[in-house]
């Protein structure tokens, strides 16, 4: 029987909500398929916090680093705790893990309604990748007289051409998989350095894909069209900060960000994957049970994906499926009156 590690880290707000429902449904997969989870949570985040002073113990990430892949909620705990405190470790682990490939995938399914005029099913069918090891999220910059008046505040983005080359690549592969379009944010009329470089090296490997049509967009533009027309995406391949800001782009367009599944990947698996939704610990609905497991419930499924279970994967894409094409049973963010739990209960019944 195959055999696999998990990692859970809750975190805070819905976060912890939405993990519990992912959880129910892999275990429903379990049984089915015949396959082990082996999964051990960890509660860092504010109830680490209230315990330690720490969001997360100063070895963690050699804890993590045994596992076969890491599940998580999400982490954020405003009112109590500065978001650039609580986000530290899983930035930190996204980039020690060399998790370079982020997949954030955005579809209009039957039974969900868009926000956006005529667009049918069929209409979008955006896979973004983001650029998750470097960029505007290195850790690069300081103060200068914090406080005072004449503070001066340093924030260095750093692109590097391995690292630029390696996920331009990437999304082409995947853009073979798919519909063979590649598309680049970019914004390299105003950062002439970074985003120039961006796109001297998709001009450099893209004659190694010669079958993917590729195109470049100017951020701006591009979350414009995104609304406009978002039947003309494939893949979109962006830099850390703009694949951050289209994905949230993709979850609302395609009905709700509780819809928004993701992939934090270190495709070498030298180092354990990372699966989370994209939406965050939602403060303004955290504790009302409301909020939609669904992304997390996706992040499952690509995690069951990655680790060599593709039929219990789309056994429970298949059951997100139906229950959004049902549309019986669905979280307020949709339109419904449900609960978290119901919404969980439901999907996992039809694995
Ligand atoms: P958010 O994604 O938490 O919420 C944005 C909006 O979407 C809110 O109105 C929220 O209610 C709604 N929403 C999000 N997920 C939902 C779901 N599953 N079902 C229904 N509605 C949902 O973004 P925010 O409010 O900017 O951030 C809140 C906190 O989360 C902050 O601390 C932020 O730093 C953190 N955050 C963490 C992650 C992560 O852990 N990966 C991601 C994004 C934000
Ligand atoms: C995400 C989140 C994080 C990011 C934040 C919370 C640091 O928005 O996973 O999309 O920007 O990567
Ligand atoms: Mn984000």
């Amino acid at each position: 029987m195959f055999h696999y590690t998990i990692a859970l880290y809750p975190g805070d707000g819905i976060g912890i909500d939405v993990t519990a429902e992912a959880v129910k449904v892999m275990r429903a997969a379990e049984r089915r398929f015949g396959f082990r989870l082996d999964m051990t949570e960890f509660t860092w985040g504010h109830r680490y916090w209230r315990e330690t002073g720490q969001v997360a113990p100063d070895d963690y990430l050699d804890t993590l680093k045994s596992f076969d892949a890491i599940f998580l909620g999400a982490v954020g705990d405003p009112k109590n705790l500065p978001d650039h405190v609580t986000l530290v470790p899983l930035i930190r682990l996204r980039q020690a893990f060399d998790q370079y490939v982020c997949l954030r995938p955005a579809q209009l399914l039957p039974g969900v309604a868009t926000p956006l005029a005529n667009k049918q099913p069929g209409d979008i069918d955006i896979l973004v990748v983001r650029e998750n090891s470097e960029g505007e999220y290195v850790d690069a910059g300081g103060f200068f007289k914090p406080l005072q008046d004449d503070e001066v505040a340093l924030q260095t983005s750093i692109h590097t051409r391995k690292g630029v080359e390696r996920i331009l690549r990437f999304s082409f592969e995947q853009a073979r998989k798919r519909r063979k379009h590649l598309t680049l944010a970019t914004k390299s009329n105003a950062f002439k350095y970074g985003m120039v470089m961006w796109d001297r090296v998709l001009a450099q490997v893209a004659p190694d894909y010669p079958d993917v049509q590729c195109d470049k967009c100017h951020i701006d533009a591009l979350c414009m069209n995104f609304v406009r027309q978002p039947e003309f995406y494939d893949v979109v391949a962006g830099s850390n900060l703009f694949g951050d800001i289209l994905s949230d782009l993709g979850g609302a367009i395609v009905g709700s960000l509780g819809l928004a599944p993701s992939a934090n990947i270190n495709p070498e698996r030298r180092y354990p994957s990372l699966f989370e939704p994209v939406h965050g610990s939602a403060p303004d609905i955290a504790g009302k049970g409301i909020a939609n497991p669904i992304a997390a419930i996706r992040s499952a499924a690509m995690m069951l994906d990655w680790l060599g279970q593709p039929a219990a994967a789309q056994a429970v894409e298949s059951a997100v499926a139906a229950n959004l094409a049902e549309g019986r049973v669905r979280t307020p963010d949709l339109g419904g009156r449900n609960t978290t739990v119901e919404v969980g209960d439901d999907i996992a019944a039809r694995i």
